[in-house]
């Protein structure tokens, strides 16, 4: 499959990042072509504006929009890499969705109502987190975070099939735990 790879961390020595190299080899291994977006790297503006509402709104698409829409018409997959900031993604990578999924590109109204556009047969999210797995199902904010973003977001744009991954306690776990977790990413890549 081709996957589009939308990576969102600043920091090139971060778990993030060795998640974003296992999960891109695992691709490689299992005969998937990888394009990788790198949102930080690429200085990605995510700030919906007035003109670009303007812009949309008389059917014209702002050229860094329409260079991020072909990436992701180009995909048959799209597969997400980055960390819980504030019980949520981070802004940035929020910000080339409120930008990117446009009305129009990834969604329109029918008869029916809302109606998705976007023909990936799979989204995957990978999620790192530094609270834990039982913070994580009590509070009640992995299942709100899969709501607002498995469900509001791909759901919604009409992609079938949505796997979200979480990485618990990467902060303070211990070294054979993050070493199961990029075996994890490996073999999500070469499975997708
Ligand atoms: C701004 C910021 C906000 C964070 N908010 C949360 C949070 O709400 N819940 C959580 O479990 N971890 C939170 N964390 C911890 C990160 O999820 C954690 O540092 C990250 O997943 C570790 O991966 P990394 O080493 O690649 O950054 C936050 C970290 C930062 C920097």
């Amino acid at each position: 499959m081709k996957v589009l790879v939308v990576y969102t961390h600043p920091y090139p020595e971060s778990f993030n990042h060795a998640v974003l190299e296992q999960f891109s080899r695992g691709l490689q291994a299992g005969g998937h072509e990888a394009d990788v977006l790198d949102l930080y790297a690429a200085g990605f503006n995510p700030v919906l504006s007035a003109a670009d509402l303007a812009a949309l709104q008389q059917g014209k698409i702002p050229d860094d929009i329409a260079a991020q829409q072909e990436r992701v018409t180009r995909a048959d997959g799209l597969a997400f890499i980055f960390p819980i900031w504030w019980s949520a993604m981070p802004a940035l990578l929020k910000g080339w969705i409120d930008r990117v999924f446009s009305l129009g590109f990834a969604y329109t109204f029918g008869p029916a109502g809302p109606q998705g556009l976007l023909k990936h047969r799979k989204a995957l999210l990978i999620t790192t987190c530094g609270g834990d797995q039982v913070f994580f199902d009590q509070s009640g904010i992995q299942k709100a975070i899969q709501m607002t973003v498995d469900l509001g977001v791909f759901a919604f744009t009409g992609v079938p099939k949505v796997q979200h991954e979480f990485l618990y306690n990467v902060v303070q776990t211990d070294g054979a735990t993050r070493q199961k977790y990029l075996e994890q990413a490996y073999a999500l890549g070469v499975h997708f």
